[in-house]
């Protein structure tokens, strides 16, 4: 599958089957979201891997969506703030734009392997904060709840029109 097929066919995922996912493919995406560019290569992320039931049981109150519970591992993408690039003289921190770009790695990585993901940012940070009782500089900002599709519907892609989003300056 050329690259574009691979993106055009990965959707968010928000139904899971039982199945749970080997380590070894757990393994294979977290190596794709290692070799993620970041601002001066500070790569101030950190994957925390929630496989066991009652951890996740105390996740899922931090996102309440009966979806979200049909996934058997979920990953908490944590920015560390302390490590990452600030932006002079405006101090913009770039903490945000890595850890998308490696969770974008991440879920693409999954897909390519039949599995299915979703990112979620909707949920109560500071449950989530307590449940793993991070330091202030480590912020939670993605969850990612990761499986075998449930089933093999896919939606339609929506999509704001090619020119719409592309102006090529001549
Ligand atoms: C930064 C970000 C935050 C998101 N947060 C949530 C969320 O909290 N809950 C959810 O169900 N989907 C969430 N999504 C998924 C988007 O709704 C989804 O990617 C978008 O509608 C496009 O659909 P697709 O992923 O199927 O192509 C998020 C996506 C991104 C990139």
């Amino acid at each position: 599958m050329n690259f574009l097929n691979l993106a055009a066919s990965r959707f968010s995922v928000r139904n899971f089957s039982s199945r749970s996912v080997e380590k070894e493919k757990l393994e294979y995406i977290l190596k794709v979201a290692q070799i993620a560019p970041s601002a001066v290569n500070f790569q101030p992320w950190h994957f925390y891997i929630i496989t066991q039931s009652e951890t996740l049981e105390k996740l899922h109150a931090c996102y309440h969506r009966e979806w979200f519970k049909t996934a058997p591992v979920c990953i908490v993408v944590v920015g560390n703030h302390s490590q990452s690039w600030k932006r002079k003289p405006d101090d913009k921190d770039y903490c945000d734009v890595d850890i998308a770009i490696a969770i974008d790695h991440l879920t693409l990585a999954a897909h390519d392997l039949g599995l299915g993901s979703c990112w979620v940012c909707n949920f109560n940070l500071e449950k989530c904060r307590q449940l793993f009782n991070f330091a202030p500089h480590l912020e939670p900002i993605a969850l990612i709840p990761i499986g075998y599709p449930a089933d093999e519907t896919k939606p339609e892609k929506k999509r704001k029109k090619f020119d719409e989003i592309v102006t090529w300056i001549e």
